[in-house]
């Protein structure tokens, strides 16, 4: 079991449109998914209401602090990814769902950097690192990023981050139609209709690629085996 957190105390980074790319990835590559909906906005479980079922995944609303770690560990024999969608503000749930995390992940528009709400997750993370000697591997995405964006501008944000000694994920999240629509549509990605939404084959080959990248972080056998190591029993 793993979880992973996508944090950036800015709204409109680009969080709950990643959630949705990675959590419908994931079930589709066969891994069991919940999502922990903690946005009282609420997108993900609008999404997954007018979705119908999906494979491999599920989706929790209304989560808060005092229910988090009651979902993971009612959930966790079923589970072997746990996706938390974070509201854009900074908030003691940032922290906490910080604290549980195996990996989060940061998302920053390629374009106009919003350096403020990244940093403020990098700060929380180096407090826990610090505080409670809690070491928590992370990463930023680039997202939104569009052929308006020149590669200079892309080059500088990563350079920035790197020299802060930041991984930056090489495949970023595109600008894409599909990206957005799939939030009126519902379902996933690859039942989007090619005929009504633009390069549906593009979008797809994004979401795996970043999705594949992200795995090869993770501990090979944390997300396939239902193993829980930090509890260190096997989930049922
Ligand atoms: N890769 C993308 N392509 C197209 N639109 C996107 C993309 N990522 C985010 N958006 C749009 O940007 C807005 C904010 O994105 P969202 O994922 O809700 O951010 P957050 O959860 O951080 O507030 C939404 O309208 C969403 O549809
Ligand atoms: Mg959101």
């Amino acid at each position: 079991m793993t979880v992973i957190t996508f944090a950036n105390t800015k709204g409109g980074a680009g969080k709950t449109t990643a959630v949705l790319l990675l959590a419908t990835e994931l079930a589709r590559t066969g891994h069991r998914v919940t999502v922990l909906d903690a946005d009282p906005q609420l997108w993900i479980s609008h999404w997954f209401e007018i979705s119908g079922s999906i494979n491999n995944l599920s989706v929790i609303s209304n989560v808060t602090m005092a229910s988090l770690e009651g979902h993971i560990r009612e959930n966790r024999s079923n589970t072997d990814c746990f996706i938390i969608d974070l509201p854009g503000t900074k908030s003691p749930l940032l922290t906490m769902a910080l604290g549980i995390s195996d990996h989060v992940l940061i998302p920053v528009q390629g374009s106009a950097m919003d350096a403020r709400g990244a940093a403020e997750v990098l700060d929380h993370l180096a407090f826990l690192d610090l505080k409670m000697g809690r070491k928590i591997d992370h990463s930023v995405v680039l997202t939104r990023v569009n052929a308006m964006v020149s590669t200079r501008a892309l080059l500088q944000v990563k350079t920035l981050l790197e020299s802060r000694n930041v991984r930056v994920l090489n495949t970023p999240i595109a600008e894409r139609a599909a990206f957005r629509d799939i939030f009126d549509h519902g379902g996933t990605i690859a039942a989007l209709d090619c005929q009504k939404v633009s390069n549906v084959d593009k979008a797809l080959e994004n979401v795996r690629l970043f999705a594949a990248e992200l795995l090869a972080l993770l501990p090979a056998r944390v997300v396939r085996s239902g193993r829980d190591f930090r509890f260190g029993r096997r989930a049922a």
